[in-house]
C-alpha cells in the first residue's frame, strides 16, 4: 500500500478497510457468512435478553450477514449497514435480500434521526475506525438510539493502531487492513462519557493463534444501554 500510518488521513485509514473487505467479501462469506463461533453465542444470547421481542436491530458492519441470519430466525427486524458493496452482494446471495445500507459509519446520522433506533449491534467492525472517528461514532450511536436502547459492541483490547495483513490474500495482503486498539479503562471511560450505562462485559482471551495483528490481543464485548439524555 506504500504509505505509513503517520502520513495517512482518517479517511485513508477507513478506506483500507473498504478496499480489503470488498476484495475478500466472498471468501469471508464462505467461512463466516452463516457461521457464528460457538464461543460467541453467549454474547448473542446476552444481547437478546436485553432487547424487546421483535424490535429492530441496526447492525453496524453487518458484512456477509451471519448475525442477520441468527436474528431473523428469531423474529427480529433487521437493518444492515456496511460500506462494502461486495459484502452486501455476498450477504444477499447467502441470505436473500434484506434492508442493507451501503455507507461509511461516519455518515450514520445521514440515515437515522435522533431517538429513532431500537438497538444497535456492532460486532468485529468498529475496530476499523481511527480513534477520533470511533469517539464520534459512539456519540452518534447514542444520539440515534431511543431511550433504553441497547448497544452491543466488540473491540480489540490493546493500544495504538496498525495496518495488519489480510489472511485471505497471502503475499498480496501484507499491511493492508487498518486496525485500532483500545485499553479497557479507556473504552469504559469513552462509553460512559458518551452517556451509556454498561450492563454486560465479556473478555475473550486470545492464545495468539487467531489474533490478526501484533498489538491487539483479547477481544472485549460490551452491552450498554442509553438511559435518559446525555
Ligand atoms: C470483520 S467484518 C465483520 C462482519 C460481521 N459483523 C461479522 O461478524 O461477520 C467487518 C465489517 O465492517 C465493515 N466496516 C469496517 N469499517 C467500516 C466503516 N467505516 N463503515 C462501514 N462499514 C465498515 C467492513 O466492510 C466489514 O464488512
Amino acid at each position: 500500500m506504500g504509505k505509513d500510518l503517520e502520513n495517512m488521513t482518517s479517511e485513508e485509514k477507513r478506506e483500507t478497510a473498504k478496499i480489503d473487505h470488498d476484495r475478500v467479501a466472498y471468501q469471508y462469506g464462505e467461512e463466516y457468512g452463516k457461521f457464528i463461533e460457538p464461543e460467541d453465542l453467549d454474547v448473542y444470547e446476552a444481547f437478546e435478553k436485553e432487547i424487546p421481542k421483535g424490535c429492530t436491530i441496526l447492525d453496524l458492519g453487518v458484512g456477509s450477514g451471519r448475525s442477520y441470519g441468527y436474528f431473523d430466525k428469531r423474529g427480529y427486524k433487521y437493518i444492515g449497514y456496511d460500506f462494502s458493496e461486495q459484502m452486501r452482494n455476498c450477504a444477499f446471495e447467502l441470505h436473500g435480500k434484506f434492508p442493507y445500507i451501503v455507507d461509511d459509519f461516519v455518515n450514520l446520522k445521514n440515515h437515522f434521526e435522533s431517538n429513532s433506533v431500537d438497538t444497535v449491534f456492532a460486532i468485529y467492525s468498529l475496530f476499523h475506525l481511527p480513534m477520533e472517528d470511533f469517539k464520534k461514532a459512539l456519540l452518534d450511536i447514542y444520539d440515534i438510539l431511543k431511550n433504553n436502547g441497547v448497544f452491543l459492541l466488540s473491540c480489540t483490547l490493546g493500544s495504538g493502531e496498525e495496518l495488519i495483513d489480510e489472511p485471505y490474500l497471502g503475499d498480496d495482503g501484507k499491511s493492508v487492513l487498518y486496525m485500532c486498539y483500545i485499553p479497557k479503562e479507556e473504552l469504559y471511560r469513552l462509553l460512559r462519557e458518551s452517556g451509556f450505562d454498561i450492563i454486560f462485559e465479556k473478555v475473550k482471551h486470545e492464545d495468539g493463534s487467531n489474533t490478526l495483528g501484533e498489538n491487539g490481543n483479547d477481544a472485549i464485548y460490551v452491552i450498554t444501554k442509553k438511559i435518559g439524555t446525555r
